[in-house]
């Protein structure tokens, strides 16, 4: 088991740092403790990209803690069985794979072109609800496509209860207390859950399944059949949410640098300006053309991954670069370091678009990207996110120059808390001439 020692640790007081300011105190662990290190005593941050990606394909090793935001509902009668969630589980993956995304980028782009269209130019804008807004009715006509408008307030509810639930608070309850965040989330997931039900029957029993990712669960597989009804409706609540948050933290990222870096994105636009006049006319083949605007996307996302740090739970004594790790601990996947090491980037804390493609502007071949996770459980809507963060991405500066408000103020913070965002993030949009 090579060494057996512990991983090291922070001189005394790391968790005071910790809790000031995380990113600072993730890169001393990295720099000053190397490839894992300890926060407290149980709690292991995997720091560089061999280590972190050892933890997220280990998965036997390395489970991911099975808590998810919106678990199934408690039923009287036709809860699913595990193999059924399972089943249903597989069958939402086949409506996000890369083909069926490619298949409907037409039916991604409007939206991305409506968001761009609609910025109100000449004023600060507190840009990030309207970007959620955006990529949610993206995300939701994505997954439900017709069905969209009736189900898209039920998905801000849904949203909201999240932001309630991850909201940070001194005490952690037991799971099975019903606190009233945890009330709120049954109640917004049953209402979810309630208007769902009338359009998965609507469809089945008119035969009309649908395109959509919807349609995709409810036809019935040569191996097993149908999915019951009830197995479709307990794995939609959270991916329908996953479809717009976790994209709109990255599209804060993507639009300040939009701001910051003009050349950057002239670029962009001037790719943008290739793209058909009618957004519905969007295909996977102009998606591809977008080569910088997709490095562009990469780039940001390798300096902020929106999710930057992964927990991982250790159930069995095990090994970790050479360490001994505890049955009972608790391992921090942080992409946020792995991906700014100077082993793995040159110039690592520099945005340069570029380092994704190769002499010709064809995609290069990667360094470390851990920003969608691997392994496993690695991000199921990869393909989905990166269509729809290059096509608003594109649009956007297609359309408009942005600007950071001027003044000594920032015009954001930036919360580590559940991901790593641009809070309050304000921007100024001027049209491009
Ligand atoms: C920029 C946008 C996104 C980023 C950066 C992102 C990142 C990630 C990461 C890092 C993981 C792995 C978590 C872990 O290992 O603990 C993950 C998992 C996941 N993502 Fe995403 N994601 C994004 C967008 C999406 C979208 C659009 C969807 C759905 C349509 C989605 C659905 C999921 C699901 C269902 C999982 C859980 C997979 C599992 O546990 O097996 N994500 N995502």
């Amino acid at each position: 088991m090579g060494r057996t020692n512990e991983p090291p640790r922070l001189p005394e007081g790391s968790f005071a740092a910790w809790s000031r300011d995380r990113l600072a105190t993730a890169r001393r662990g990295a720099d000053e403790c190397g490839d894992v290190w300890q926060l407290e005593p149980g709690v292991y941050v995997a720091a560089t990209a061999g280590p972190c990606e050892a933890v997220l394909r280990r998965a036997q090793d390395f489970p991911k803690a099975s808590s998810p935001l919106f678990p199934p509902l408690k039923r009287s009668t036709g809860a699913p069985t595990s193999e059924e969630r399972a089943r249903a589980h597989a069958a939402r993956m086949r409506g996000l794979r890369p083909q069926a995304v490619a298949a409907r980028i037409g039916e991604i782009a409007p939206g991305a072109a409506r968001f761009a269209d609609q910025w109100p130019t000449g004023q600060d804008v507190e840009i990030l609800p309207p970007v959620r807004h955006a990529l949610a009715e993206i995300g939701v006509r994505y997954l439900f496509s017709e069905d969209a408008p009736t189900l898209l307030p039920f998905a801000s509810q849904l949203f909201l209860a999240r932001e309630v639930l991850v909201r940070p608070s001194h005490w952690e309850w037991p799971p099975w207390i019903p606190t009233p965040a945890r009330r709120f989330r049954t109640r917004q997931q049953t209402a979810f859950t309630n208007a769902l039900r009338p359009i998965v029957q609507r469809r089945r029993s008119s035969g009309r399944l649908g395109d959509d990712m919807l349609g995709q669960m409810l036809r019935p597989s040569a191996r097993y059949g149908l999915l019951p009804e009830e197995a479709v409706l307990d794995t939609l609540p959270g991916i329908t949410v996953a479809t717009f948050e976790t994209p709109s933290r990255a599209a804060g990222w993507i639009l300040l640098h939009l701001a910051r870096y003009p050349q950057a994105a002239g670029r962009v636009a001037a790719e943008a300006a290739l793209l058909p006049a009618d957004p519905a006319a969007t295909t996977s083949t102009h998606l591809d053309r977008l080569q910088y605007t997709q490095a562009l996307v990469r780039e940001v996302l390798r300096l902020h991954p929106p999710s930057w740090l992964l927990t991982r739970r250790v159930t069995r004594p095990t090994e970790l670069a050479g360490y001994t790790v505890d049955a009972g601990s608790t391992v921090l996947v942080c992409p946020y370091t792995a991906q700014r090491d100077a082993r793995e980037h040159t110039d690592p804390d520099q945005f340069q678009p570029e380092r994704w493609l190769d002499d010709s502007g064809s995609p290069a071949k990667p360094g470390v990207f851990l920003s969608f996770g691997t392994g496993p459980h690695a991000c199921e809507g990869a393909a989905l996110a990166m269509a729809m963060l290059t096509l608003l991405t594109a649009q956007t500066a297609r359309r408009c120059h942005l600007s950071e408000p001027r003044g000594p103020e920032p015009g954001y913070q930036v919360t580590t808390l559940e991901g790593l965002a641009t809070v309050g993030l304000r921007l100024r949009a001027t049209l491009r001439g």
